[in-house]
């Protein structure tokens, strides 16, 4: 089998996860709706919600983000945590990324599991109200997405 070096798979992550979320919301997108997703197909196979945590669903406690909002002068302050283990590059949380209700990426966070013990990432809303999708990505137990609306 061939080896996958650390950049390869940070970037077929990305898209993996890119693409994963717009194929989940675009059917909501098409009608008109902003408001919570639901099932489908790809729901508990390629990625993973605490309604479907699919094979993963003894896992699901310590990779589901967490997303808290708080007001500040500067706009909303978006945190989201997952409660997963940095175990170096063995077990970790490769990235956070947090998308609007057209699929557009508001940011993304790249964890070093060597220096950052914690995966908690923190994204700035300007002049945004609307759904949230905030992706986190093992990279053993794949992606997993938490709603919310700000
Ligand atoms: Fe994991």
């Amino acid at each position: 089998m061939p080896t996958m070096n650390r950049r390869t798979f940070l970037s077929t992550s990305t898209a993996l996860t890119s693409t994963a979320v717009a194929l989940l919301v675009q059917p909501a997108l098409v009608k008109g709706e902003h408001k919570k997703l639901s099932s489908n197909a790809l729901w508990g196979t390629l990625i993973f919600t605490a309604e479907n945590p699919g094979r993963y669903s003894s896992k699901a406690k310590g990779h589901l983000p967490t997303v808290t909002v708080f007001d500040t002068p500067q706009g909303k302050t978006i945190r989201v945590e997952t409660s997963h283990e940095m175990n170096s590059y063995q077990h970790y949380i490769v990235k956070h990324q947090l998308f609007d209700q057209h699929l557009q990426l508001i940011g993304e966070h790249m964890f070093n599991p060597k220096v950052e013990s914690q995966p908690v990432s923190l994204f700035t809303l300007e002049d945004y109200s609307g759904p949230l999708y905030a992706i986190s990505l093992c990279n053993k137990h794949d992606a997993w997405l938490t709603q919310t609306t700000v």
